[in-house]
């Protein structure tokens, strides 16, 4: 398994509409261990294949407190959803970012999981919000886009400042490093 790069908001590359998974094939179960790898090395609960630049409709969430219950969603489809409420929530593509985003508290999704074998689960709580963000993302949409135009700039204006002193701070550290 690989850790991969997660890519940042506003990289235009996290706009893309991830296409349909075919078949469910030994590419597609290495991305979905190259998903869980890199979710948890970030310690996220949940990742899309589209914010490791790879279009296809494939996340994976893990919200229990242990981190070892893994799901892999395959063509994710959600065919029920009830009791909409506001919720706080971040994104790895938006580090140190939070915002209330209205989300369906309890939803049915029907997938194909990681040998490609159809299922359906219901899902509750922090788990339904989890798999509703990630599916969003499939489509190209971030939690930010449910915010207004003036929230999103205040939050690209703090993610640009801290991407520069990320950028100062390694190049303080550099000359140390190397000797
Ligand atoms: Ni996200």
């Amino acid at each position: 398994m690989t850790k991969l790069a997660i890519l940042e908001y506003p990289d235009p590359r996290l706009r893309t509409k991830a296409a349909p998974v075919a078949a469910v094939d030994a590419t597609v179960r290495r991305l979905a261990d190259d998903l869980l790898e890199t979710m948890y090395g970030s310690r996220g609960i949940g990742l899309a294949a589209t914010q490791v630049d790879v279009h296809r409709r494939v996340v994976v969430v893990d919200v229990s407190p242990e981190h070892d219950r893994p799901v892999v969603l395959i063509n994710p489809q959600i065919i029920a959803s009830e009791s909409h409420k506001l919720c706080e929530e971040g994104c790895l593509s938006l580090p140190g970012i939070y915002a209330n985003v209205e989300r369906a508290q309890k939803v049915r999704v029907r997938a194909q999981g990681r040998d490609g074998s159809p299922f359906e689960m219901d899902a509750e709580g922090l788990a339904a919000i989890c798999i509703q963000h990630e599916m969003d993302h499939l489509e190209g949409r971030l939690f930010v886009d449910y915010l207004s135009e003036l929230k999103r700039q205040l939050i690209r204006r703090r993610l640009a400042k801290e991407r520069r002193q990320r950028s100062v701070s390694s190049e303080v550290r550099s000359p140390a490093s190397a000797t």
